[in-house]
């Protein structure tokens, strides 16, 4: 079982959600967090750009958001995550989400906050990671992409799965069309995933993440489905 590492005194788990860009995943967070029965509370909101428009939207949620900038650091990871950190510890933060976070951290962070840190990627992992998902899946002709939340390793877009959630991928996608369909599973399955980590449900076996509770679902999704009487 991954537990988060809970302070004296709170009951719920505090999340810092990392962003660089426009925070819709990040608001999909904080609304779930809203709901009394979550069992996570969205302590603060870190970018690492002060251009970030989810800041703004935090903010408007009453949820202290706050800018580090990456820029000045360089390749410097470490000398940022030296700001980073201790920013994290400021705010009593046992989880961390990112959410359209653009910055590789090191190993030695990774390794800290392992089993309690988790990235959503906009493709079934481990298919198309890293930059452009969606042009890598129209390029590759998949007939089903979709989103993944995933623990964070010092790997890009690698580590153990915790969600998937799946859409078809149609004829006449763009990337436009497929990354607007893949973003409305990210929204569903982020807080979820969130849902699991921070109330104990989650087991890490080496590289893979099972579920301690019971799932239900459909067993099967098929891609293209054909009309009826035009094919097998
Ligand atoms: C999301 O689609 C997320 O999956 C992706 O960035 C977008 C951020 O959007 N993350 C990655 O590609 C990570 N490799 P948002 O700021 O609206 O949440």
């Amino acid at each position: 079982m991954v537990t988060p590492n809970r302070r004296k005194g709170t009951s719920k788990p505090r999340v810092a959600i990392l962003i660089s860009g426009r925070g819709s995943n990040m608001v999909a967070l904080i609304d779930a967090a809203k709901v009394e029965s979550f069992p996570a509370e969205i302590a603060v909101v870190i970018s690492n750009r002060a251009d970030a428009a989810g800041l703004a939207l935090a903010r408007a949620d009453g949820i202290p958001a706050l800018t580090i900038e990456s820029k000045p650091f360089g390749k410097d990871r470490a000398a940022f995550e030296a700001v980073l950190q201790p920013a994290l510890e400021a705010h009593g933060i046992e989880l961390i989400c990112l959410g359209g976070f653009m910055r590789l951290f090191t190993a030695e962070f990774v390794q800290r906050w392992y089993g309690r840190m988790l990235n959503i990627h906009p493709s079934l992992l481990p298919s198309f990671p890293g930059l452009d998902p969606h042009a890598q899946a129209l390029n590759a002709g998949v007939k089903v992409s979709g989103a993944t939340v995933h623990f964070v390793t010092p790997e890009t877009d690698a580590g153990p799965i915790v969600m998937q959630g799946v859409v078809v991928v149609r004829d006449n996608d763009t990337r436009e069309t497929l990354s607007a369909r893949i973003l409305t599973v990210e929204h569903q399955i982020y807080p979820k995933a969130l849902s699991l980590l921070a109330s104990g449900k989650l087991r890490l076996e080496g590289a893979v993440c099972r579920l301690d509770s019971d799932v239900s679902g459909e067993d099967t999704l098929i891609s293209p489905q054909l009309a009826r009487g035009a094919g097998a």
